[in-house]
């Protein structure tokens, strides 16, 4: 069954609950929190304060996205912020193995992150200890950017080896998701579609309805 994880990045901070009220009555199975240190990314975003009070609004799961370098640094507090999953990026400065037993120790389910340039090769080595391999469609560190079609073959790559070793591993494709490209990255072989502006940007319920229907006209 296809999730749908919008991103609260491109949602309106001055009325937060507002936001996550709207896109639950569209259908949001979890959310999405972008955490941007500006040195991963050339941008600085949330931190373990606003996933606390995001998890007073919501009993959806926060699915947190870390792009920062030493992410190990911060499971913790993400953790106690009431994350539900955390993705850490292959590319960060930190052992991946430490960092998956440090959210598994936390009782939260790890996963993993390829930039659009690293090759699923990379992923391999990690995807028997993890809930997730999180998939970037755009270069990350902001919302709005165009989806890169050219990820696509990583993605099919990922649900062949995912299905071929009997893994069970969800696909999350991040980034230029909207109804003209979701039913390309289910088709692909995604499971969680996150997506921001083509949410936030608008009549929320309306938007997700779309993209949920554009996704399903793929036959999930
Ligand atoms: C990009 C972030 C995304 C972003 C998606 O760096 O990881 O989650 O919020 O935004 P859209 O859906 O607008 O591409
Ligand atoms: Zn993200």
């Amino acid at each position: 069954m296809l999730k749908i994880a919008p991103s609260i990045l491109s949602a309106d901070y001055a009325n937060l609950g507002r936001s996550i009220e709207l896109a639950e009555r569209g259908g949001a199975d979890m959310f999405h929190i972008d955490v941007m240190d500006g040195h991963f990314v050339p941008n600085i975003t949330i931190g373990p304060v606003v996933v606390a009070a995001v998890r007073r609004l919501t009993k959806r799961p926060l699915d947190v996205h870390l792009m920062i370098h030493h992410p190990d640094k911060m499971i913790k507090s993400f953790c106690d912020a009431g994350a539900d999953d955390i993705t850490v990026h292959v590319e960060a400065k930190h052992s991946l193995t430490n960092t998956i037993a440090m959210i598994k120790d936390n009782h939260k389910k790890p996963g993993i992150v390829l930039n659009p340039s690293t090759p699923f090769r990379k992923a391999k080595p990690f995807l028997g200890k993890v809930d997730m391999l999180l998939i970037m469609t755009v270069k990350p560190g902001f919302p709005g950017q165009r989806f890169m079609p050219e990820v696509l073959p990583k993605i099919v790559a990922a649900r062949e080896y995912i299905r071929e070793n009997g893994l069970a591993v969800e696909i999350e494709v991040d980034g230029g998701i909207d109804k003209n490209t979701a039913h390309k990255v289910v088709a692909a072989g995604a499971d969680i579609l996150v997506a921001g502006s083509a949410i936030f940007g608008g009549d929320v319920v309306r938007r997700m309805t779309a993209i949920r229907d554009a996704a399903e006209g793929q036959g999930i």
